[in-house]
């Protein structure tokens, strides 16, 4: 793993931008990827956003196990986070993470009232690692109700917010984290949901790993999509698994040999498309602390 790192300059500089934009919202909303929960979170995030109050948002729930998803719901709870599951391609799903935006700050907002603080909209930010849905989110709310309302108490020309609902307001540019890649089973998994290039792994290593886990916990969908079931006491079936599925996608062979990088863009295209079923790379038992 020595070619990738996860620098602590990077964080720094997240950290700082983000800081600025904390001071005039009320939450957070952190998304995650749904199949990699705990690897597409950014480890530094407590430490970032201290204790504003902050919703977790499962992305791509269409994509991942629903039992799994389900866990890591539940895990969350008994951890007293706010969490929940989307699919961000199902508008209707967003007005489910504005109300429980003003769920979590119904107490704060009614303190405030009591104090005699006029009423103003919730002022949330995105937060979260690449392709995780930021701009999805964003700009799906942003394109039906773009009332640009700058020129804000504590916000700065650069930073836009939108009024996106009645009493709900939004950055319009997202707080993107670096993901914590130096962990192999983390980086891996990211690079399976998309959210760093493959290529910076190697990728042969990185399709045994997929392969050896969708046959341990999706094998059904393997065979189901490529007619793949793998015998791993026959020390040739990475060789066999390659051919199968050169075979079986007529990928052309290379001066007779079966064209591996051809064999292994399909496979990943795949994964990353969701084609091949729903798949979560991981559970809660992957928590470390
Ligand atoms: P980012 O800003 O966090 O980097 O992520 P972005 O919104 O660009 O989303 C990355 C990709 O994930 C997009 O696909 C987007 O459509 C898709 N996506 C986001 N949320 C969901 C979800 O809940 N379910 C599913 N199935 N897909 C989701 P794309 O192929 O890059 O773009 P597009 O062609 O779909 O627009």
């Amino acid at each position: 793993m020595a070619q990738i790192q996860w620098y602590p300059g990077h964080m720094a500089k997240a950290k700082r931008e983000i800081s600025d934009k904390l001071k005039v919202i009320d939450i957070v909303i952190e998304l995650v990827d749904a199949r990699a929960p705990y690897s597409s979170k950014n480890p530094m995030l407590n430490d970032i956003i201290k204790q504003k109050p902050r919703l977790i948002v499962l992305t791509k729930k269409d994509m991942a196990d629903a039992d799994v998803t389900n866990q890591w719901i539940n895990y969350y709870k008994e951890h007293h986070y706010f969490a929940m599951s989307v699919n961000l391609k199902n508008f209707k799903e967003y007005q489910k993470i504005i109300d429980q935006c003003q769920i979590i700050l119904k107490d704060k907002k009614a303190k405030e009232q009591a104090r005699g603080i006029k009423p103003r909209p919730i002022r949330a930010m995105v937060l979260g690692i690449p392709n995780v849905g930021k701009s999805t989110f964003i700009n799906k709310l942003a394109s039906r109700k773009a009332t640009i309302t700058g020129n804000k108490p504590g916000v700065t020309k650069s930073q836009q917010i939108i009024r996106v609902a009645k009493d709900f307001e939004l950055f319009d540019t997202p707080g993107v984290l670096w993901p914590k890649f130096d962990d192999e089973r983390i980086a891996k998994n990211i690079a399976l949901i998309g959210s760093i290039k493959q290529d910076i792994l190697p990728l042969d290593d990185l399709f045994i790993y997929a392969l050896k886990y969708l046959s341990q916990h999706y094998p059904k969908l393997l065979e189901a999509r490529y007619q793949l079931t793998i015998d791993f006491s026959d020390e040739d079936w990475l060789i066999h698994a390659f051919d199968h599925i050169a075979k079986l996608r007529k990928i052309k062979p290379i001066k007779g040999e079966t064209d591996y990088d051809r064999v292994m863009q399909l496979f990943f295209s795949e994964i990353n498309s969701g084609i091949i079923g729903p798949i979560s790379w991981e559970d809660t038992t992957c928590v470390k602390d």
